[in-house]
C-alpha cells in the first residue's frame, strides 16, 4: 500500500509526463488514474467520453482512485459534507475561452467555476497539505494566462481538470466538495437562506439536563443546537459544587477564554462593586464585554446559591437580532444610523488590581455585503465619548434613543429566577441580558459563576457534531460578524 502512495505522488506531479509514469505503473497496475490522467489533456468533455476515458482498471490489488488518494492523504474529508447528496454529473462544459468550467449535474443545476478559483482550490498533492487538506499553493507561480483545456468526471467522484498557461498542471476536485461550494447566485442565495437567524416570540426557556450534556456526544449536539437556534438554553441539575459550571461548558470546547475577571467570575454582591453585576441594582439588558475587539461568544451562568427569600434579581434576556431586525423595519433610516455610525464602547477603571483601559469604535450594527444583519453590540452601561463629526451626533443619539426604548420594551423578554443547580447559557453575540434588582438580608446569598467561550468554537462543535453524530444541518449565524 506504501508503494501506491507513492506513485500517486508521482502521477500527480509529473505534468506533462504522465506518459512516463503511466508506463510505470501500469507495470504494476498500482491504480487506474494513470490512465484518466494521460487522457484528461486531450479527450473532450461530456460524460460519456469522459467515462470512457476514465475506465476503471478494476483487477489490481493495490487501484485507488482519485478520491481515494485525496481521502487517504487526509487532504480530503467526505465527513464535512454530510448534506449533500445529490451530486452525479450529466455534462462537463469548458468555456472557448477556457475561463469557466460548466458542470451541469444530474437534478438539472449548473455550476460555473472559474479557472483561478479551480487551481487554488485543486486537491492534488501539490497543491494541498497532507493530513490536513490546507492549500500549499504558491499562487504567485500561478500563470497570468492561466486556462483549462479539458475538465472530465472520472466516473469515481472528481473533477479532473488539464490547465495550460505559462506551464501545465493537472488537477482533481471532489465533486460533492464543488456541489457544496457551488458559487453561482442561486447557491449564495440559498446558503443565506439556510443560515439565516431564525426568531421567536415563545418566552419559555428550552432545557437540557446535566446527565446528556456529560454524558454523551448527541447530548452537547441537543445543547449547542438550541443555543445556535434559540440563542438560550438552561442546562438543569448541575451539582453544587465550584467551577462546575466551567466543566459543563468545557464539553463544547477545549477550554473556557480568560477574561478581564479571569477564566471564572463569581458573582455576587459586595460592598464595593468594580462593576455594576456586583451590586444589587437593577440591570438593564446588555452583552457583555462589546467593548473587546472580539467579544465572547457563548456565557454561562451557574447559580451556586439563591436563597428563597431574596426578594427581585430574576435573570431577563432578549434577543438583540431580533430586536434590531424590528427596529429596521420600524426605523430604517434610525438602522442606518446605527449600522454606519461608530459609537465608542469602553471599560476605563483604574480602581482594581488589574487595571483596564479598553475602548472600542464600531457601529452598533454590523452588515454584510448584502445587507444582512450579522452583528450587534449593545451596552449601555459601557457607551463611551462619541468620536464622530459633529453633524453625525443628532441622528446618533435621535436613533439610539429609539432603539433603547424598544430593548427596554420588547414584549419577548425571557424572565426566569435561577434556582441552586441551574446553568444559563447565551450566545452573548446574540441575546441580550439583565437582572431585576434585589434585596437581601444578612446571611442571605445569591452566588453565580459565570465563564465565556470563543464564539468560533462554539459554532465549530455545532457543526461537527451535527456533521459527525447528528442529521448534518448547517449552522445558523451566530453573530460573528462574519460575511456569511
Ligand atoms: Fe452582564
Ligand atoms: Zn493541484
Amino acid at each position: 500500500m506504501r508503494r501506491c502512495g507513492q506513485l500517486a505522488r508521482l502521477v500527480f506531479s509529473r505534468l506533462g509526463a504522465t506518459k512516463t509514469t503511466t508506463s510505470s505503473a501500469t507495470a504494476h497496475r498500482p491504480f487506474s488514474s494513470a490512465v484518466p490522467l494521460a487522457r484528461a489533456a486531450t479527450t473532450p468533455t461530456n460524460l460519456s467520453q469522459a467515462q470512457e476515458a476514465t475506465a476503471p482498471v478494476r483487477d489490481t490489488a493495490c487501484r485507488k482512485s482519485h478520491l481515494d488518494i485525496a481521502t487517504d492523504r487526509g487532504a480530503y474529508d467526505e465527513r464535512t459534507i454530510p448534506r449533500v447528496t445529490s451530486y452525479s454529473v450529466s455534462q462537463v462544459h469548458v468555456t472557448t475561452d477556457g475561463k469557466h468550467v460548466q458542470v451541469t449535474w444530474d437534478d438539472g443545476k449548473v455550476s460555473e467555476y472559474h479557472t483561478l478559483w479551480l487551481r487554488h482550490t485543486c486537491f492534488c498533492p501539490d497543491c494541498k497539505f497532507d493530513g490536513n487538506g490546507q492549500p500549499k499553493l504558491e499562487y504567485d507561480q500561478v500563470p497570468s494566462d492561466l486556462h483549462v483545456t479539458s475538465a472530465v468526471d472520472d466516473g469515481e467522484g472528481c473533477l479532473v481538470v488539464q490547465w495550460k498557461g505559462e506551464e501545465e498542471h493537472t488537477g482533481v476536485l471532489p465533486l460533492k466538495w464543488l456541489r457544496f461550494h457551488c458559487y453561482s447566485d442561486q447557491s449564495v442565495h440559498e446558503m443565506r437562506d439556510t443560515i439565516k437567524m431564525r426568531y421567536s416570540n415563545d418566552t419559555t426557556i428550552p432545557r437540557v439536563t446535566f446527565e446528556e450534556v456529560m454524558e454523551s456526544d448527541q447530548g452537547v449536539l441537543r445543547w449547542v443546537t438550541i443555543l445556535n437556534q434559540r440563542g438560550i438554553c438552561i442546562v438543569e441539575g448541575l451539582p453544587l459544587e465550584l467551577g462546575m459550571g466551567r466543566k459543563v461548558c468545557e464539553r463544547i470546547s477545549r477550554s473556557v477564554i480568560p477574561t478581564i475577571y479571569g477564566f471564572i467570575e463569581d458573582v455576587k454582591s459586595r460592598p464595593v462593586p468594580i462593576n455594576a453585576g456586583y451590586s444589587t441594582d437593577e440591570l438593564k439588558l446588555h452583552q457583555d464585554l462589546v467593548y473587546y475587539s472580539s467579544p465572547p461568544g457563548m456565557q454561562a451562568l451557574f447559580c451556586l446559591k439563591f436563597d428563597k427569600d431574596i426578594e427581585g434579581g430574576e435573570s431577563i434576556f432578549s434577543d438583540m437580532f431580533h430586536i434590531a431586525e424590528t427596529f429596521r423595519k420600524q426605523h430604517p433610516e434610525d438602522f442606518k444610523v446605527l449600522a454606519t455610525v461608530p459609537a465608542t464602547l469602553d471599560t476605563i477603571h483604574y480602581k482594581r488590581a488589574f487595571p483596564v483601559h479598553m475602548n472600542v469604535k464600531r457601529p452598533m450594527f454590523t452588515l454584510n455585503d448584502y445587507g444582512d444583519l450579522t452583528g450587534v453590540r449593545y451596552q449601555p452601561h459601557h457607551l463611551g465619548p462619541l468620536q464622530v463629526n459633529d453633524e453625525f451626533i443628532e441622528p446618533f443619539y435621535a436613533a439610539y434613543k429609539k432603539f433603547y426604548a424598544l430593548t427596554n420594551n420588547w414584549p419577548y423578554t425571557f424572565k426566569y429566577r435561577l434556582q441552586p443547580g441551574d446553568m444559563v447559557s447565551y450566545n452573548n453575540r446574540r441575546m441580550a441580558h439583565g437582572r431585576v434588582a434585589f434585596t437581601y438580608r444578612s446571611g442571605q446569598e445569591r452566588h453565580l459563576q459565570g465563564c465565556y467561550l470563543n464564539v468560533s468554537e462554539f459554532k465549530s462543535c455545532m457543526q461537527t457534531l451535527a456533521n459527525l453524530v447528528g442529521d448534518g444541518r448547517i449552522a445558523q449565524r451566530v453573530g460573528d460578524y462574519d460575511y456569511q
